[in-house]
C-alpha cells in the first residue's frame, strides 16, 4: 500500500511539473502504458490473497484513476497555453495606420513607344516583331551592306564572336517580313536595338519603330507624307520639321528627318535627328524575292527615346535610364 501511495505523489508531481505535452504522453506511458508501473502493479494482484487483491485492487484502480485525471488536466492547461503563445505571436494591430498605396505609371519610353504604335496602326500598318539577337545576313547583308563596307562602322556593333550580334536597328525586321510573305507590304516593328553608343542624345540600348510599305506605284511623296502626318499627331504642336538627304546602304534615295528643339530654358536650339528613311533599296526587294519593276516601297527607323525628348522636354537622354524615381514621377 506504502509503495502505492508513493507511486501516486511521485507521478502526481511530475505530471503537474511537465511543460510540454511530449513530456507528458512519456509520464503518461512510464505509468500507465501496457508496460507502466501501475500496470504492474495491477498485474501483481493474481498472486494475492482474495480479500487482500480486493483492497489493493481498489488502491490501485484509484492510483490509475487519479493519475488519468491529472493527466487530462494538464493536457488541457498545456494546449491552453501553447494556442495562447500562437494567438499572442500571430496578433495583428487592426489599429495601426495603413502604409498607403502609390500609384505606377508607365516610363515615358513606353509612353511614346506605345503613342507611335497607336498612330501607324490607326494609319493602317500592323505589328511585326523580330529577334534581337540577330546575325550579319539579317542586320547587314541582306540589307545591302556589302562586306568590309564603311557604314558598317557607323553601328558599333555588339558581337557575340560566333557569327551572331546584337541587332543595331530594327531594318531586319523589314528581311524577315519580306521573306516570308508576298507583297504588298505595310508593318511597322517597334523594338529594342543596341549600340556601343554613350552621350547627351546616345545610350547603348534604346528603341526604334521600323515602318516599311511596299506596294506598286509607292513614291517618295508617300513617304514625306506618311512622316508629316505622323510627326503631326505625335507632337500636337507645330514644331520645324526637316528632311535632309542622307545616306543609307538599303534605300536609295535616303534621308534624315530632324526636329527643331529648344532647351528648357530657351537658350541652347537646334535641329535633333529622329529618324532616317528613304526608297528600299532595288537590291533588298530582290534580295527577298521582290520584283523591284513591279513593286516600290519606302522605310523608315526613327529613334524613340528621342522623340520622347522632343515630346517631354527632356535634354538627356541617358535620364530615361537611371531608375531616378523624382525623374520617372513626373510623368505619371
Ligand atoms: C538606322 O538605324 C536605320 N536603320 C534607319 C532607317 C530605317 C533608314 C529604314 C532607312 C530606312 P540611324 O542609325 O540613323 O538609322 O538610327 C535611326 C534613329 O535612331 C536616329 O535618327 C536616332 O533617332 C536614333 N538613334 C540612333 N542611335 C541612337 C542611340 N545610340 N541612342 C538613342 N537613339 C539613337
Ligand atoms: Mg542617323
Amino acid at each position: 500500500m506504502d509503495t502505492v501511495t508513493d507511486l501516486q505523489t511521485r507521478a502526481l508531481a511530475e505530471i503537474s511539473a511537465s511543460d510540454s505535452l511530449q513530456q507528458l504522453d512519456e509520464l503518461r506511458v512510464r505509468y500507465l502504458g501496457k508496460k507502466g508501473e501501475i500496470t504492474a502493479q495491477l498485474k501483481s494482484l493474481g498472486s494475492m490473497e482474495p480479500d487482500q487483491r480486493r483492497s489493493f485492487g481498489q488502491a490501485v484502480n484509484a492510483v490509475r484513476d487519479a493519475l488519468n485525471q491529472a493527466i487530462n488536466a494538464r493536457r488541457k492547461a498545456l494546449e491552453t497555453e501553447a494556442l495562447e503563445q500562437k494567438l499572442l505571436s500571430e496578433k495583428v494591430d487592426v489599429t495601426l495606420p495603413g502604409r498607403g498605396e502609390q500609384r505606377g505609371g508607365l516610363h515615358p519610353v513606353t509612353m511614346a513607344m506605345e503613342r507611335a504604335i497607336s498612330i501607324f496602326t490607326r494609319l493602317g500598318f500592323d505589328v511585326a516583331t523580330g529577334p534581337e539577337v540577330e546575325d550579319d545576313h539579317y542586320n547587314f547583308e541582306s540589307l545591302n551592306f556589302p562586306p568590309h563596307h564603311p557604314a558598317r562602322a557607323m553601328h558599333d556593333t555588339f558581337y557575340f564572336g560566333d557569327g551572331r550580334l546584337l541587332r543595331t536597328h530594327t531594318s531586319p525586321v523589314q528581311i524577315r517580313v519580306m521573306e516570308k510573305s508576298d507583297p504588298p507590304y505595310r508593318i511597322i516593328a517597334p523594338g529594342k536595338v543596341y549600340r556601343s553608343d554613350s552621350d547627351q542624345t546616345h545610350t547603348p540600348m534604346f528603341h526604334q519603330v521600323e515602318g516599311l510599305l511596299v506596294g506598286r506605284n509607292v513614291s517618295m511623296a508617300d513617304l514625306k507624307g506618311v512622316l508629316h502626318t505622323f510627326v503631326n499627331a505625335f507632337f500636337e504642336r507645330s514644331l520645324a520639321v526637316r528632311f535632309r538627304p542622307s545616306y543609307f546602304p538599303f534605300t536609295e534615295p535616303s534621308a534624315e528627318v530632324d526636329i527643331g528643339w529648344e532647351k528648357g530654358d530657351g537658350s541652347e536650339s537646334g535641329w535633333l535627328e529622329i529618324l532616317g528613311c528613304g526608297m528600299v533599296h532595288p537590291n533588298v526587294l530582290r534580295g527577298c524575292g521582290v520584283d523591284p519593276e513591279e513593286f516600290t516601297g519606302y522605310a523608315f527607323g526613327m529613334g524613340v527615346e528621342r522623340m520622347a525628348m522632343l515630346r517631354y522636354g527632356v535634354t538627356d537622354l541617358r535620364q530615361f535610364f537611371e531608375n531616378d524615381l523624382e525623374f520617372l514621377r513626373q510623368f505619371h
